[in-house]
């Protein structure tokens, strides 16, 4: 390759990954940002930025070079899993409600930052590229550079306004961030709405994402998490819960799901945080033998068993005792391991 084209294909990879990067900020960013007109810039961004990031590839293979697959991959689970998990590295007071708006306006004077530094890497790709003849990546160049150009305006005139928004929320103490209307809460429930609704043909395959985004690790939990900091008491997996008294639940706890688990531990730190629900919640928390184990029925479990994995067989019966306690699943791991 000569040593023109070899500096393009540098540029190219770079702007590249910095569209990748952007994607993931873009997700984090959608999922605690509220509904309303910056919201609505950044989703029009991501869906921009899978473009520009998709098209740089392209080129990147026409000049013999093998793009990077990873646009694909972020785009299939972007919906629910992207969304909680992006929600899952808010900070807690977040999900109560508070500083909302401050984090909201930071995150834009990141995206500002973000967008700088691609109109730079473009303009030095334009630059090269024109330079050494290469007029096909100097007209994409352009034209990418022509949408970042203007999102860049886009969030610097979103930015007074968010900050318009801080000042209500914290100088005149009325907040308006709601932890309901972020991009992830709209995400969870859009896929749980789906997944309930059985009569359209669409269904099948929003449950299929739905389930298949709780397996991977840490969804479940932050899925709760998100329902059970817009709970009301009718919503928990424990009837009547506002009349029992901590022992009656903690003696519930242990046959809920991750889901359900994370659900009533954000119910209970905002309403009456006790301590002894809380640390049984935390005993109960997180170790699932796998990911989406707690949405099986016995049987299922017993098929994955009978696959015949010790290791496994061991965790669901470590698990199961101190969980669902089923006798089935119970029965047929003790089978497996004296098996082995
Ligand atoms: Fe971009």
């Amino acid at each position: 390759m000569q040593a023109s084209q070899k500096k393009v294909v540098q540029y190219l990879s770079e702007a590249q990954a910095a569209e990748h990067t952007l994607i993931r900020m873009l997700q984090s960013q959608i999922a605690m940002t509220p509904r309303g007109a910056y919201r609505t810039a950044l989703e029009q961004h991501l869906r921009q930025t899978r473009d520009h990031a998709d098209r740089v590839g392209e080129r990147l293979q026409q000049l013999g070079q093998n793009g990077n697959p990873i646009t694909a991959v972020v785009g299939a689970v972007e919906s629910v899993v992207g969304q909680a998990l992006a929600f899952g590295k808010a900070p807690i007071d977040l999900l109560r409600g508070s500083g909302g708006e401050e984090k909201v306006l930071k995150n834009a004077k990141d995206a500002y930052a973000s967008e700088a530094r691609e109109i730079a890497t473009y303009t030095a790709l334009e630059r090269l590229a024109s330079a050494v003849g290469d007029d096909e990546t100097a007209e994409l160049a352009a034209s990418i550079l022509a949408d970042e150009e203007k999102m860049l305006q886009r969030v610097l005139r979103e930015i007074p306004k968010l900050t318009d928004a801080v000042v209500r929320a914290e100088v005149k103490g009325n907040s308006s961030f709601d932890v309901r209307t972020t991009g992830a809460a709209d995400a969870v429930r859009s896929a749980g709405e789906a997944a309930m609704d059985t009569a359209r043909s669409t269904t099948a395959r929003a449950k299929r994402t739905s389930r298949q985004a709780r397996k991977v690790p840490g969804v479940a939990q932050v899925e709760g998490q998100i329902k059970g900091a817009v709970a009301s008491e009718g919503d928990l997996a424990i009837k009547r819960y506002d009349e029992l008294t901590a022992d009656e639940i903690i003696a519930k706890l242990s046959d809920l799901s991750q889901i359900d688990l994370a659900k009533v531990d954000s119910y209970e730190r905002k309403n009456q945080n006790r301590t002894t629900v809380l640390s049984r919640i935390t005993s109960l928390r997180g170790d699932e033998p796998w990911a989406g184990y707690d949405e099986l029925t016995a049987d299922e479990v017993q098929a994955v068993l009978s696959e015949g994995d010790d290791d496994r067989a061991q965790q669901v019966r470590d698990y199961e005792r101190t969980h669902k306690n089923r006798v089935g699943v119970l029965k047929a791991a003790e089978r497996e391991l004296s098996n082995a």
